[in-house]
């Protein structure tokens, strides 16, 4: 396989979440007639499922490459903010994983990217989330969505947890915090973005940085952070 299947609303939500899938006539038309008119019609209208298609599986398929070292076999995963879920699916099929997921269950009316320190910026939707995992190979037995201002969240010990440009970099990592110490077990590891790696080595006894986006507006790493 070297392709996803996305209709054009998974389509539509993959270009909200990664915005380097746009092309430069949307970001002008973002710009020209602002941010309402690109989330509700640009952004979904005037793009190329299968285009995006094909450019969201290399994307997933570079993320996978680089953090398939921190995967076992059968590993108990958490995605939290994992958008349509592309990486996580690589990840089942490479490593048989049981996958959860927390997300939002909303698209912002008009998204605005950056820090949003009350976090109320959402693109996503657990229906089609689910349906994408469904059509791409994951089975229903082998995932668990929850939404993060509905549901209770999942009180197990994960081997691996992944938060690709969503925790600190999107929003606070202390509202993760407490139920982190919950969920992870000494050897667990946690990955994600963040623009202050630094501030993490007060955190955890071990930090790793594995990648560096620095011509990007957030100039963001990628951390491994192990052991509380
Ligand atoms: C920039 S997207 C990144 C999606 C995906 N991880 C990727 O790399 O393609 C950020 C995601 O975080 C989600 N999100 C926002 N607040 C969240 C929260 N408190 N818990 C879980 N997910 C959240 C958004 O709905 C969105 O899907």
């Amino acid at each position: 396989m070297q392709n996803f299947k996305l209709n054009r609303e998974l389509a539509h939500l993959a270009v909200l979440q990664r915005t380097e899938l746009l092309g430069k006539n949307l970001k002008k038309l973002r710009k020209l007639f602002g941010r309402y008119l690109f989330t509700v019609l640009f952004s979904k209208y005037f793009i190329n499922p299968n285009k995006i298609s094909k450019n969201y599986y290399h994307l997933m398929e570079k993320e996978f490459f680089l953090i398939k070292k921190y995967l076992k076999k059968e590993d108990r995963v958490l995605s939290i903010g994992s958008g349509i879920g592309g990486l996580e699916v690589l990840i089942n099929k490479t490593f048989d994983t049981n996958t959860f997921f927390i997300e939002k269950n909303y698209i912002s009316k008009k998204i605005k990217y950056g820090w949003d320190s009350k976090n109320q910026e959402a693109y996503n939707n657990l229906n089609l989330l689910a349906d994408f995992l469904l059509n791409n190979g994951i089975s229903q037995k082998k995932f668990s969505l929850f939404d993060f201002d509905k549901n209770d969240l999942p009180d197990i010990k994960f081997d691996v947890i992944i938060s690709l440009y969503s925790l600190d970099y999107h929003y606070e990592f202390s509202l993760y915090e407490d139920y982190l110490k919950k969920i992870m077990k000494p050897e667990s590891v946690l990955i994600f973005d963040t623009i202050r790696p630094e501030y993490f080595n007060s955190i955890f006894k071990n930090v790793e940085i594995i990648k560096q986006d620095l011509n990007t507006v957030h100039k963001s790493k990628r951390i491994v952070c192990r052991n509380f």
